[in-house]
């Protein structure tokens, strides 16, 4: 099945299954505040446009200031860019020709960028039911490794793994010499997140990815930055266009991260709709991955694989994501994204309506 590879415009994966689009639809495919943008970011909007005849500063600098002090990184060790998406692209221009461990299930992008870079591929298939990884089985799989992928929050499952065990990787990969890449995309919708950015002065095989897209809800505008080594980034900073991330970008970043109450009116929220989504899976029998942030994986487990449900829920105008091409899930889940409160009473009833079907 060809279907799209991201969550998001949902045509594309109407005309793909072939199924006419209902008049309204919900979109849960993509992971995004639902809240939508902070408020403070309207409130500037005007003012930006002033800025716009102008080039955007090639070195981020006012923005770069901020993720230091947030992040307790000098400057140097940061790098800006035009949404996560473009520095897990550098990366692979990097770390061409490697070999990469990918722990799946995880975001698909870092695949598609090794295949372009001709890197030799393994995986590290995290255990279903738990969605952990054994210690002794990770060790032997870091033999011959250049580079490891892993994503925490875990996309697509929502799982965090604590920060204990994360440093435990992070010593385990320097002194074998590997690169660790930490996507921490979500790491903002977490409650009890320890930050790790820290070690980034400390272990210089550590390099942490953060979005901004997702918890400012501003895909749209593309923001993200990257923590590491000054060389590494200085070398990433080669392959990157030199105006990569324009202004409104740039300045719309100042201002999100300035918006601390917006983040914790944020997390409180998702966990409440959370917790009130799990409470009704459990009800009424469907599996579901444990997660601690704004999405999670769902299957009815009376059904082999959910091609039934993904079709039923589209016809009904909810839109989920396909898992079909993350590695090790091929559409054994499907994933949704929580949203409003009445978006996910709709998912509720339909889910519903699923379950009482003739
Ligand atoms: C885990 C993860 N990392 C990075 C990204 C890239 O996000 P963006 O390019 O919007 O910053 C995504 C987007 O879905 C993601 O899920």
């Amino acid at each position: 099945m060809n279907l799209p590879q991201h969550g998001s415009n949902p045509q594309y994966i109407y005309d793909k299954m072939g199924i006419p689009k209902p008049d309204k639809w919900i979109d849960l495919s993509a992971n995004i505040n639902p809240l939508g943008p902070p408020d403070n970011l309207m409130k500037r909007w005007v003012d930006f446009y002033n800025e716009i005849s102008d080039y955007p500063d090639p070195h981020a600098l006012l923005l770069k200031k901020q993720i230091a002090k947030i992040t307790d990184v000098d400057i140097g060790s940061i790098l800006i860019g035009n949404g996560g998406s473009e520095l897990i692209t550098l990366l692979g221009r990097v770390f061409a020709g490697k070999n990469v461990l990918i722990i799946e299930p995880a975001f698909s992008e870092y695949e598609k960028v090794c295949r372009a870079n001709d890197c030799r591929i393994f995986y590290h298939q995290l255990n279903e039911s738990e969605w952990k990884w054994e210690e002794n089985e990770m060790a032997e799989k870091l033999d011959d490794m250049d580079v490891v992928f892993l994503c925490n929050p875990n996309n697509p499952t929502g799982i965090h793994y604590p920060y204990s065990v994360i440093v435990k990787l992070i010593k385990e990969c320097a002194q074998r010499n590997i690169f660790l890449i930490v996507d921490e995309a979500f790491y903002d919708f977490l409650e009890d997140y320890v930050p790790i950015t820290p070690l980034v002065n400390k272990y210089e095989h550590l390099i942490i990815l953060r979005s901004m897209t997702k918890m400012f809800a501003i895909p749209g505008l593309r923001l993200g930055y990257m923590l590491a080594n000054q060389q590494i980034i200085e070398k990433l900073t080669t392959y990157q266009p030199h105006w990569s991330v324009n202004t409104l970008a740039l300045l719309a970043g100042q201002v999100c991260l300035q918006d601390g109450a917006f983040v914790q009116n944020t997390t409180g929220y998702i966990r409440f709709e959370r917790e009130r989504l799990f409470s009704f899976f459990r009800k009424e029998g469907f599996a579901f991955s444990p997660s601690q942030v704004n999405f999670y994986l769902l299957r009815d487990p009376l059904e082999k694989n959910q091609l039934s449900l993904f079709e039923f829920l589209l016809r009904k105008g909810i839109v989920p994501r396909h898992t079909y091409n993350f590695p090790g899930l091929e559409g054994k889940w499907l994933r949704f994204a929580i949203k409003s409160t009445e978006e996910n009473n709709q998912l509720m009833e339909v889910l519903k309506d699923w379950k009482q079907r003739p």
